[in-house]
């Protein structure tokens, strides 16, 4: 007998927990392995036959972070908050993709025929192959996609469907688990490839769309401000193709558009002339996109002075402020301290430690850095390292036509304090 998780996880022997996704659920009995024989073995070299091609979804932004397009069997988990505009993603792929002559089931558990309909109509989906079915019982979903048999199934969402035989409601992360397994094991068996949309908190909260994220072959995060019209889709796993590309989207009244220069339109409202912003050419994938990094510097009264960090991992924030209080004399231990990322896009790149830097200590001395732009990974004893993609970096800033570089040197680490004693020194 073999006990298995719904993450994939396999054992000889039951437990209570899976070791592998560490789910609580216990392991349950796996009814394939039953009265099987020896499996299939093949030599490494000819199993290369069983590689997947990519089909192109027809929208740049989206196939770049797919690494070329959907692939036949694959599963991929569409992740975000409500309201940032998964569904209508959704849709624009699924009537992109249909423009390519292939076809899709939409099953939307959330929203009626109607209202799907009717965005339909609002984002101009006008190919024949899109298919809607309103259901949340996913072994219905599923006996609509073996009558269909589509090349793409999109289930919005998952969290929203559920399994009548398992007794909890939907949403639940067995509900969430099993549903997800079912279409799983479908798009295996059918190479039909299939897309999950998951809601996700702003603290992560839903439990469901992190266990999912083991299950399935692909992830990308959809981000964005509800202020602002620019969505940011993101590969975080992908089994058949690199997960380091971002698409980048407006969000306008007939749906998301695609962002050409995704540069310029994040600096069309920088003003470089005023204090505590600096851009930083990001690189996400291979291609270099230009944010402006702000921070702000406010006396505080409190004893523990606010922090608010957004679109950078908050810890680095944290260490940076140890850093340039003992490295670079900047004390901000009685301040209020704003880091931002404008647009709502995140960044994870140690590179963006000298923009913050600068951001910072440009709102401290009141002083503007102008049309700069500066990258650099600090380390614990204050010195500024180069980080990789140097070139592109560079080109991508030239481009845009900003004047001045500061950046991470390599072979010639520059020290914070010597850094900021350069750039500020007229004003202090
Ligand atoms: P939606 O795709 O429903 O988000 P999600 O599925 O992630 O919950 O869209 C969210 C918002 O987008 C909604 O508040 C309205 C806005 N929107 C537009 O601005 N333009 C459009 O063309 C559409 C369809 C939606
Ligand atoms: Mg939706």
């Amino acid at each position: 007998m073999t006990y298995r998780c719904e993450c994939g996880y396999r054992s000889a022997k039951w437990m209570g927990f899976c070791p592998q996704c560490g789910s609580r659920d216990a392991l349950t009995e796996d009814a394939s392995a039953l009265g099987r024989g020896t499996p299939d073995i093949v030599d490494v070299r000819a199993a290369v036959g069983s590689v997947r091609h990519h089909d192109p979804v027809g929208l740049d932004e989206v196939d770049r972070v797919l690494g070329g397009g959907i692939v036949p069997g694959a599963v991929a988990l569409v992740g975000g908050e409500p309201g940032v505009g998964k569904s209508t993603l959704l849709l624009q792929m699924a009537g992109s993709f249909a423009a390519q002559g292939r076809t899709v089931l939409v099953a939307s558990a959330e929203e009626s025929v109607d209202q799907v309909g009717l965005r339909a109509k609002r984002v101009g989906l006008d190919h024949e192959g899109v298919s809607l079915v309103g259901e949340a019982d996913i072994d219905a979903v599923l006996a609509a996609a073996r009558a269909l048999a589509p090349d793409l199934l999109i289930i919005d969402s998952i969290q929203a469907v559920f399994a009548s035989d398992l007794g909890s409601t939907a949403g639940t992360v067995t509900q969430v688990s099993e549903c997800a397994a079912r279409v799983i094991a479908h798009a295996k068996a059918r190479s039909m490839a299939a897309i999950l949309v998951g809601h996700v908190t702003k603290d992560g909260g839903i439990a469901g769309p992190k266990t999912l994220e083991h299950m399935v072959d692909v992830v990308l995060y959809l981000e964005g401000e509800d202020t602002m019209g620019l969505r940011v889709l993101r590969g975080l796993k992908n089994r058949f193709g690199p997960t380091h590309g971002l698409g980048l989207f407006d969000m306008r009244s007939d749906g998301l558009s695609e962002v050409v220069d995704p540069s310029a339109a994040l600096l069309s409202e920088w003003r470089g002339s005023v204090p505590g912003t600096v851009v930083f050419p990001s690189v996400e994938g291979r291609r270099p996109v230009l944010v402006e990094v702000q921070g702000l510097v406010a006396p505080s009264q409190v004893p523990q002075p606010r922090r608010s960090v957004r679109g950078v991992p908050p810890a680095r924030v944290h260490q940076l402020l140890a850093v340039m209080q003992r490295h670079a004399g900047i004390v901000l231990s009685t301040s209020e301290v704003y880091v931002n990322v404008v647009g709502g896009v995140y960044i994870s790149e140690p590179g963006v430690d000298l923009p913050v830097a600068l951001a910072l200590a440009s709102s401290v001395f009141d002083v503007p850095l102008g049309s700069v732009a500066s990258w650099g990974e600090i380390g614990l004893t204050g010195e500024i390292r180069a980080v990789p993609n140097e070139r592109r970096r560079r080109e991508e800033v030239a481009r845009l036509g900003i004047e001045r570089v500061v950046a991470g040197k390599k072979g010639a680490p520059l020290g914070l304090r010597e850094a900021l004693e350069s750039l500020f020194s007229r004003s202090r």
